[in-house]
């Protein structure tokens, strides 16, 4: 797939290497290309890597992921809206002062023909790196359109983890649950951020 990471950080920078690595094009979307630090962590990925801005990541890829501070999700939707239209967004950011924690609302009343997700927000990066709990693979719960779940399986999968499927976006409140519960636990209840969750069947 080609892919548009907007955002190098923890989590774009994590899942995007992962892809890469797995035989996607990954196109990152950033505010400075040239940043230093930044070219040296792509230096270091393996596969089809590019870097460039939001824009052009976003016009070159065919599935979009958000992983940028959640504030900054509405600003770089609303100026690449043409290159949106239709598109697999995955949004993976959170707005913790926001009224929303996510953006799919937001999302969905600017682009009602895209396929949009609620994924990779629930975890701390870490668990995203390493999934794998001694032989066990962390669970990634998520939530969204019908049309690409195939697609959006196969990029959870990619990352290391496995995908549980929650239903359409009307379920986001469940993904947030995950993310509250991921909280809790990790900080309020001092387990430290290396917890994930497994459904037992
Ligand atoms: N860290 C976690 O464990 C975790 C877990 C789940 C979800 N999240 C969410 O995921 C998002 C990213 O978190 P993170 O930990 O990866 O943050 P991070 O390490 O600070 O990375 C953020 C990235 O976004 C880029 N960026 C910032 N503003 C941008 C803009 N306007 N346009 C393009 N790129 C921009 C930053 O680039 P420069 O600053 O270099 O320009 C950086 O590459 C956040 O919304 C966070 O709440 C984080």
């Amino acid at each position: 797939m080609k892919i548009g990471v907007i955002g190098a950080g923890n989590i774009g920078g994590t899942i995007g290497a992962k892809w890469a690595a797995r035989d996607h094009e990954v196109f990152f979307g950033v505010r400075d290309p040239h940043k230093a630090s930044l070219v040296e962590k792509i230096g270091g990925m393996t596969g089809t890597v590019h870097v460039g801005t939001s824009a052009e990541a976003i016009a070159s890829s065919d599935v979009v992921v958000f992983a940028v501070p959640g504030a900054s999700v509405g600003p770089i939707v609303d100026e690449n809206l043409d290159h949106l239209r239709g598109k697999t967004i995955i949004d993976a950011s959170n707005n913790m002062r926001g009224e929303s924690r996510h953006a799919l609302g937001y999302l969905r009343d600017r682009l009602p023909t895209a396929n949009l997700y609620r994924a990779f927000s629930t975890l701390g990066w870490e668990n995203l790196a390493e999934p794998d709990f001694e032989g066990t693979k962390a669970d990634l719960f998520y939530c969204g359109d019908e049309g690409a779940k195939h697609a959006v399986d196969e990029l959870i999968s990619d990352v290391g983890l496995e995908p549980v499927y929650l239903g359409g976006t009307d379920r986001v409140g469940l993904v947030e649950g995950m993310t509250d519960m991921w909280f809790n636990l990790a900080l309020k209840q001092q387990m430290g951020r290396r917890i994930a969750f497994k459904l037992l069947k």
